[in-house]
């Protein structure tokens, strides 16, 4: 008895000794166009050679997430879903106004989890989406002050921007800022810093390669022009009904895009040489962010906690660059939701673990409290508003293990239009070799649900034949029988899809 308490006793201040620190990486609309997803999931088929071997790098030790998607593809709602590890249809946010306390409930986020665990939580530049949407970056989160960059050279009036080197040395850019905060950050934590001998909870949330691409002009080096191609299918998908589409005004409205006049109508588009122009802008500040996350990463290894710290990298949701005429996010098309995530866990994903199984932004909570041995989270209640700690997400360590294993057959997202004053909610799941949404009415508060006999919409593509998704078959009738299926498993919700023997 006594020895067993004394070995208890031992395994606790052990762990005490060893709580693994967390480096927690965001990129806003970073779609997975990174060399490391280069396959059979990679976004789309017309694109240079990507630069980005700092990613590559941590991907080839993480377990890197070949299909994870995201529970809407806008940052506010989806950061949320990711924060508090609970979909839109709980958090209650859909936009970038509502915020979830407020609107959902009083949950436990990730960075205020660790920060009750002991941990020192600091975040960064984008983490949640700021202002009003998230009470100014939640401040119960975070232990430190939160940090925000100053802004000198983003503005309205250009979509992108390629801005000399020299000119960024007294004025740089803000992911340089947030870069330098973080690196900052980390050696407060290391001997003879303020905070030496804690267990950290760091996040840098890096701005690109959002809009407007502004970054030094130097990466445009590792994309030539005769590199940049149009995409393939600039052309709305056959058969998609209009309430799938967005008019992308989020490019439209900058200076330079609005003198274009565009009308972001289906099957219009912009000119080819902004197109080119476009897609060359944002590779270069997809590789810039790239290179940031690359110092931050060096900086952990030279102060020496690189074999005690949990890495997470993920970018907020897809892009569309061109293909279908379609721009930004703001869809439920693969495009859209499709999004990089990878997670480095020392001493259990040293070498590189590739899963192509379905996984959700939702499942990284879970992950990451396993992975730092703070227990197991449970699965949320069927009304959890009430629960501050629980997850709608799986860990993902079981792919750790076994990454084929038995797991969810279905990942699912969402997306909100407004037709002429009718509220509509697109639903959308990706199953393995489909991809199918129904567009149904829906009224928010406080009902928030969806009415399936009122469908403005249905879409089915084919990912074995239409890995574009060129071609909507939910009428077809070769696929009558799997759309049905389909149907039945989107409307049963993701309860129904989860592993085997998890949720009952
Ligand atoms: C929300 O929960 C936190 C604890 O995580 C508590 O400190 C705070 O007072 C709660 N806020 C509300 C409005 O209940
Ligand atoms: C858009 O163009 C594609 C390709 O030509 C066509 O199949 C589709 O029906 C068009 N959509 C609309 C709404 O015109
Ligand atoms: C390359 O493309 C950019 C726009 O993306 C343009 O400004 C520049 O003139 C082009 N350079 C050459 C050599 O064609
Ligand atoms: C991490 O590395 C340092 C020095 O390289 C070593 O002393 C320490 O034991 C390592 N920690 C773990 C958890 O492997």
């Amino acid at each position: 008895m006594v020895l067993k308490s004394v070995a208890v006793l031992w395994m606790c201040i052990q762990a005490a000794f060893s709580a693994k620190n967390v480096l927690f990486f965001a990129a806003d609309d970073m779609r997975p166009e990174l060399t490391c997803y280069e396959g059979p999931d990679f976004p789309s088929p017309v694109h240079p050679p990507m630069h980005t071997p700092n990613l590559d790098a941590l991907a080839a030790r993480s377990l890197l997430l070949k299909r994870a998607y995201v529970e809407q593809a806008l940052c506010s709602p989806s950061r949320t879903a990711l924060l508090t590890g609970r979909r839109p249809d709980t958090t209650h946010v859909y936009d970038l106004v509502n915020y979830f306390r407020k609107v959902g409930g009083n949950f436990t986020t990730i960075p205020e989890f660790f920060k009750i665990n002991g941990y020192v939580s600091a975040g960064m530049g984008k983490i949640f989406h700021p202002g009003v949407a998230s009470g100014h970056d939640d401040p119960i989160s975070w232990s430190l002050p939160y940090y925000h960059a100053t802004i000198y050279w983003e503005t309205n009036d250009n979509s992108w921007r390629a801005i000399p080197d020299e000119d960024l040395q007294a004025k740089p850019l803000v992911d340089f800022q947030i870069k330098e905060q973080a690196l900052k950050t980390l050696r407060s934590f290391s001997k003879g810093g303020a905070y030496e001998g804690s267990p950290f909870f760091v996040a840098v949330g890096f701005h690109r390669p959002h809009l407007p691409f502004v970054f030094p002009e130097s990466f445009m080096q590792y994309y030539p022009n005769n590199s940049i191609r149009l995409p393939d299918n600039e052309y709305a998908p056959d058969g998609m009904p209009d309430v799938a589409w967005s008019d992308y005004g989020e490019l439209r409205n900058y200076g330079d895009q609005a003198k274009l006049h565009a009308s972001g109508k289906i099957n219009t588009s912009l000119p080819d040489d902004d197109v080119r122009a476009l897609r060359r802008a944002y590779y270069s500040a997809l590789s810039w962010t790239d290179s940031l996350i690359g110092e931050v990463l060096s900086e952990l290894k030279t102060l020496g906690f690189d074999n005690n710290t949990i890495v997470s990298f993920w970018g907020d949701h897809g892009w569309q660059l061109g293909e279908h005429g379609e721009w930004c996010k703001h869809t439920n098309f693969e495009l859209a939701t499709h999004a990089p995530m990878m997670v480095h866990i020392p001493g259990l994903t040293d070498n590189g673990i590739v899963t192509e199984q379905l996984t959700e932004f939702v499942d990284l909570f879970p992950t990451l409290v396993e992975a730092a041995g703070l227990g197991t989270m449970p699965l949320c209640p069927d009304v959890s508003k009430d629960v501050q700690l629980c997850r709608e997400g799986e860990s993902l360590m079981p792919l750790i293990k076994n990454p084929s294993g038995p797991w969810k057959d279905a990942a699912f997202s969402q997306y909100p239009r407004d037709q002429d004053n009718t509220k509509i909610m697109g639903y959308t799941i990706r199953t393995d070799q489909y991809r199918y949404t129904e567009w149904p009415k829906f009224t928010y508060a406080p009902e928030y649900k969806p009415d399936w006999t009122k469908l403005f919409g249905m879409e089915l593509y084919d990912h074995k034949i239409d890995p574009e998704e060129n071609k909507n078959r939910a009428k077809d009738p070769g696929y009558e029988s799997i759309a049905a299926e389909l149907s039945k498993k989107l409307r049963a919700g993701w309860r129904q899809s989860l592993p085997p023997n998890q949720g009952l």
